[in-house]
C-alpha cells in the first residue's frame, strides 16, 4: 500500500464521481500525477504491450527487471498497465514494439531532466515518511535525481538498487566529507559501523542538512547516544538549545571525542566569559593565566546532571 499513493487518489476519484462516469475512470486509470510525469498525456490500455513483449529484444533488461523488486508491479492488476512492468517506467510501448525504431513515445531516462525522472519514480514512491520530502530535497533542487543513486537495471548493490554502496556513493560527490571521515577521530562510517543514511535522509527531510528526524533538536544523535538525552534536573542549556554541534564535529575531528577544539578550556570559554550574554562567566578563581586544569576535570557531567547545578557529579 505504501508504494501506491495513486490507489488512494483513484479510490477517492471513484467515490467522488457521479455514477455515469465510473466506467470511464476504471478503463482509464490515469491520475493527475501521472499525466504531468508522462511525456505523452493520453494513453489507453491498447497502447501498452506488456513486459513479455519486450523480452525477445531486450533480454538483458528483462532479466535485471525480473530479478529486482520491480517485478512486483505486475501484481498490481488494479491500476492497469500504466503501473505495470517495463512500461510503468518507460511509458506505453505498443507502437515501439510494432516498429522498434519508433522510440518517440518512450520515456528515455538518459535524455530526461532530473525533475522529470524524479516525478516519474515518485508516481509510486512518494508516500511514507522516507520519501515525503523527496521533491523539495536539496538533492532534487540541485538536479540530483533518483537515477544518480539508483539504477533499476545496472545496480552495483542489489539492496536498494544502488549504483554504488555507501559511503562511496556519497563520496563520489561529497569530497569534503570524505576528508572529514578520514580524520583521526571519526564516526566509523568507512569501517561500516554506521552509515551516512543513519543521520541523513538522502531523500530529504524537513530539517536542515537533510538530517533525519522529527521535532526535537538533535534527536538524530539521541537515537544512538540515548544517555545524553536526559531530561536532566540540571540541563546544560547549550546542549538543548544549540545542540551537539556546538562542541562536537559530527563527522570527524583531529581531536578526541570529536571535539571542535583541541583545548577544551578554550571551547568552554567561548561562552563562559563575562561578555557572553546567556552563560555565566567562569568564577575568578578559574585563573587561566596559570595552566588551569581541564574544565571537565571538575565539571564532569558536561551534558547535564541530576545532582549538581555545576555538573560536578
Ligand atoms: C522487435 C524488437 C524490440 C521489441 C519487441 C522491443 N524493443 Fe525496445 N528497442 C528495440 C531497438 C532496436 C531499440 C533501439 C532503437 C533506436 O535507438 O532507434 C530499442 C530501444 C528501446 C529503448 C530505448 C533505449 C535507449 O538506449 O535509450 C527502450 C527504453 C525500449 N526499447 C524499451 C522497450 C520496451 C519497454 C519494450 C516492451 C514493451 C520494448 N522496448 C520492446 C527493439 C525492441
Ligand atoms: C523502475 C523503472 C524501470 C523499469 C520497471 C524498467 N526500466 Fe528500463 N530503464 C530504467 C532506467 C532508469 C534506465 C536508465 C539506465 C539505468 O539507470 O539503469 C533504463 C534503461 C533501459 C534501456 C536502455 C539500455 C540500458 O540498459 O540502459 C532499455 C532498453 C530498457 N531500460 C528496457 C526495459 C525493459 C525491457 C524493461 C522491462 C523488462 C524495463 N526497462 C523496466 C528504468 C526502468
Ligand atoms: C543521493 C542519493 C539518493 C537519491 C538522489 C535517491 N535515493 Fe533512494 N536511497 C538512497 C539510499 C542510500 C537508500 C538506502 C538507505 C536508506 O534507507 O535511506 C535509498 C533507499 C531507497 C528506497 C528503499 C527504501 C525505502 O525506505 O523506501 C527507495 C524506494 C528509494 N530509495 C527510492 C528513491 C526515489 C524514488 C528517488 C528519487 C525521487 C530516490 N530514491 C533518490 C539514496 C538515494
Ligand atoms: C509502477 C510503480 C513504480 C515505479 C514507477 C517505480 N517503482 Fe520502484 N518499486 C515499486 C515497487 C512495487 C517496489 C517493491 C516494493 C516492495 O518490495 O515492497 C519498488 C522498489 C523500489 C526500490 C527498493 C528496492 C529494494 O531493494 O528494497 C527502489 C530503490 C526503487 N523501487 C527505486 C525506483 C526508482 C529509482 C524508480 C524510477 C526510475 C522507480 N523505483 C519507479 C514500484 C515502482
Ligand atoms: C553521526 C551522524 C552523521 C553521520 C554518520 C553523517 N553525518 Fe553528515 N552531518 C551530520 C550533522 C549533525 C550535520 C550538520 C552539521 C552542522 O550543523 O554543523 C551534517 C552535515 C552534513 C553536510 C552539510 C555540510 C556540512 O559538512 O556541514 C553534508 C554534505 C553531509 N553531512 C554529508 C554526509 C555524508 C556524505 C556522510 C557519510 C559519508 C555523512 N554526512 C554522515 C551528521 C552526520
Ligand atoms: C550525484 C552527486 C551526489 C551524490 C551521489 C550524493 N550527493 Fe548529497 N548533495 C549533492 C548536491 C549537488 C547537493 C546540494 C549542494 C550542496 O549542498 O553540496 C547535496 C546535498 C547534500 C546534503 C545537504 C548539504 C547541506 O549543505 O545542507 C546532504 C546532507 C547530502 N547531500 C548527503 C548525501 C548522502 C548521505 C549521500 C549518499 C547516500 C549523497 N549526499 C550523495 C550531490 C550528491
Ligand atoms: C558544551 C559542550 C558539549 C556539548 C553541547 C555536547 N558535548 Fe558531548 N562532550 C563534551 C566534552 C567536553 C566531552 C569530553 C568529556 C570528557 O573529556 O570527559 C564530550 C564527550 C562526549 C562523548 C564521549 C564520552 C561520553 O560521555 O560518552 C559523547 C558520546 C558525546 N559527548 C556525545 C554528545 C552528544 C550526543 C551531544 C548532543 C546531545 C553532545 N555530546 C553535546 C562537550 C559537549
Ligand atoms: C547510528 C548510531 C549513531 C548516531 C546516530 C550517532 N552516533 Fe555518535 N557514535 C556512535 C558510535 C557507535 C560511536 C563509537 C564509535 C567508535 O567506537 O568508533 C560514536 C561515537 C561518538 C563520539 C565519540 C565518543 C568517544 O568516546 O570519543 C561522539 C562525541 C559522538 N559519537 C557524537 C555524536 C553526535 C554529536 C551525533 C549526532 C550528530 C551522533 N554521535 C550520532 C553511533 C552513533
Ligand atoms: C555555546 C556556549 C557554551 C559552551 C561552549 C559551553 N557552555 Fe556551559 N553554559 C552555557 C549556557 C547558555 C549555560 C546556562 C546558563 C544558565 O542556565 O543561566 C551554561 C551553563 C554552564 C554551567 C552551570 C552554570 C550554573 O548555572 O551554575 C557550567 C558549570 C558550565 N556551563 C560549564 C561549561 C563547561 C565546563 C564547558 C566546556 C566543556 C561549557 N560550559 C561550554 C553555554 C555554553
Ligand atoms: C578544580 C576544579 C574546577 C575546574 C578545573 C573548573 N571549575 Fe568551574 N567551578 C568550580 C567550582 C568549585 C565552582 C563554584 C561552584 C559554586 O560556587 O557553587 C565552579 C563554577 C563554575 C561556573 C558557574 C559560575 C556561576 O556563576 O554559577 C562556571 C560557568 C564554570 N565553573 C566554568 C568553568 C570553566 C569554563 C572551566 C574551564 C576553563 C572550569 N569551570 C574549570 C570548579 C572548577
Amino acid at each position: 500500500m505504501r508504494f501506491f499513493p495513486g490507489l488512494i487518489v483513484i479510490s477517492l476519484l471513484v467515490l467522488a464521481q457521479p455514477r455515469g462516469t465510473l466506467a470511464r475512470v476504471h478503463s482509464h486509470p490515469i491520475t493527475v500525477q501521472e499525466k504531468s510525469a508522462s511525456s505523452h498525456p493520453e494513453t489507453k490500455p491498447s497502447d501498452y504491450a506488456g513486459a513479455d513483449a519486450c523480452k525477445t529484444c531486450h533480454e538483458e533488461e528483462y532479466k535485471s527487471w525480473e530479478n529486482s523488486p520491480h517485478w512486483k508491479t505486475t501484481l498490481n492488476t488494479k491500476e492497469g498497465p500504466s503501473r505495470q512492468g517495463c512500461e510503468a517506467c518507460h511509458g506505453a510501448a505498443a507502437s515501439h514494439v510494432a516498429d522498434p525504431s519508433d522510440t518517440s513515445k518512450l520515456f528515455l531516462f538518459e535524455k530526461a531532466s532530473a525533475k522529470d525522472i524524479n516525478q516519474r519514480c515518485l508516481v509510486c514512491h512518494a508516500s511514507g515518511t522516507q520519501h515525503m520530502q523527496a521533491i523539495n530535497s536539496l538533492h532534487a533542487k540541485n538536479d540530483v535525481s533518483c537515477t544518480s543513486c539508483h539504477s533499476p537495471h545496472h545496480a552495483k548493490q542489489a539492496e536498494f538498487l544502488l549504483v554504488k554502496s555507501q559511503p562511496e556513493l556519497c563520496y563520489s560527490c561529497h569530497l569534503q566529507q570524505k576528508a572529514q571521515f578520514a580524520m583521526p577521530f571519526h564516526h566509523r562510517v568507512n569501517e561500516g559501523l554506521l552509515q551516512c543514511s543513519d543521520c541523513h535522509n538522502p531523500h530529504g527531510t524537513v530539517r536542515p542538512h537533510q538530517l533525519r528526524t522529527s521535532a526535537a533538536q538533535d534527536a538524530v544523535c539521541y537515537k544512538c547516544h540515548a544517555d545524553k538525552q536526559g531530561p536532566f534536573v540540571f540541563e546544560h542549556e547549550v546542549v538543548k538549545v544549540e545542540g551537539c554541534e556546538s562542541c562536537h564535529n559530527p563527522h570527524g575531528s583531529p581531536n578526541p571525542h570529536l571535539m571542535k577544539l583541541s583545548n577544551v578550556n578554550l571551547l568552554c570559554l567561548q561562552c563562559h566569559t563575562t561578555s557572553f550574554a546567556n552563560a555565566p562567566g567562569a568564577p575568578s578563581f578559574h585563573n587561566q593565566a596559570t595552566q588551569f586544569q581541564a574544565c571537565t576535570l571538575c565539571h564532569t557531567q558536561i551534558h547535564g546532571s541530576n545532582f549538581d547545578k555545576d555538573f560536578f557529579k
